[in-house]
């Protein structure tokens, strides 16, 4: 086995992580900049420094989970959301329950919040936020964001559902409370079942061809009749009819009855 096979078995031993399932050249390539950063001359010597201190365990998931997010990433999609599907849903469902996985920080799910509420009535959405990470878990809760993070939304809607607290940015108390962080790991854990749309964006990217697969499979599962699934600006899926879906827009999905 080679230092770099071995040393992902012992993580996965350690942690749970299966960096197996992550495409090799590009984790490599990021982690063998980051073992050289920190001086170590082989992937186990770098694990057993790991293993004994909680800081670098906490650089090298960080470095894995590559955490960046904003509001509204890539607007003309959430424009198709907001303008094409999500009207559709609300004349079939009073109610909608909606999975953000990999949310990171938690921009993508308060979206999810801000648009559907405008629909709904915060009162009628139910939003799942997941990621492997509890740290992004931890500030996602929080609800704070600093002005970068918000680029893309208006002013309008800064104005409504954002309190400005010097140079940062709060999301309103009536759009957290519609959504529940949890952790989960798209590789490992059980999936929530009947939801009606699944927004995953900018995390399969990472993942070899056969752990994406497994996810197409699992996602299709998970929705609910006419379910929906919203991904990333470059993660089209190829052939999505051998998934149970049908193109419905570039980057949405539906599931097939
Ligand atoms: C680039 S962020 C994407 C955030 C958001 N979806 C967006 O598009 O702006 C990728 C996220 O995937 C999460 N992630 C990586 N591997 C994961 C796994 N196996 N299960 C769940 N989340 C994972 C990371 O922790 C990170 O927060």
């Amino acid at each position: 086995m080679s230092d770099y096979q071995q040393f992902i078995h012992k993580i996965y031993k350690k942690t749970g992580l299966d960096l197996s399932l992550y495409k090799e050249a590009q984790m490599k390539r990021r982690l063998t900049s980051l073992c050289q950063k920190r001086g170590f001359d082989s992937f186990l010597s770098y694990f057993h420094a790991i293993n004994k201190d909680q800081q670098l365990l906490q650089e090298f998931l960080d470095k894995v989970t590559i955490n960046v997010s904003e509001f509204y990433r890539n607007p003309s999609r959430w424009k198709v959301l907001e303008r094409n599907v999500l009207p559709v849903f609300k004349q079939k469902r009073n109610k909608i329950k909606i999975w953000s996985a990999a949310c990171s920080t938690g921009e993508e799910p308060y979206t999810l919040a801000i648009i559907a509420s405008q629909i709904w009535g915060s009162h009628n959405i139910e939003i799942i936020a997941t990621d492997i990470d509890p740290n992004v878990l931890a500030r996602a809760k929080q609800g704070i964001y600093k002005e970068r993070a918000l680029q893309e939304v208006s002013d309008p809607i800064k104005k409504k559902y954002f309190h400005q607290e010097g140079p940062t940015f709060k999301v309103d108390e009536k759009i957290k409370r519609t959504v529940t962080f949890k952790q989960h790991n798209l590789l490992a854990d059980k999936y929530p079942m009947n939801v009606d749309i699944i927004v995953c964006r900018n995390v399969l990217i990472y993942f070899t061809e056969e752990a994406k697969q497994t996810i197409y499979n699992r996602f299709s599962q998970a929705l609910a009749k006419d379910g929906v699934f919203f991904v990333g600006s470059t993660e089209q899926i190829f052939s999505p009819e051998q998934y149970g879906f049908r193109v419905l827009d570039t980057f949405f999905y539906e599931k097939q009855a």
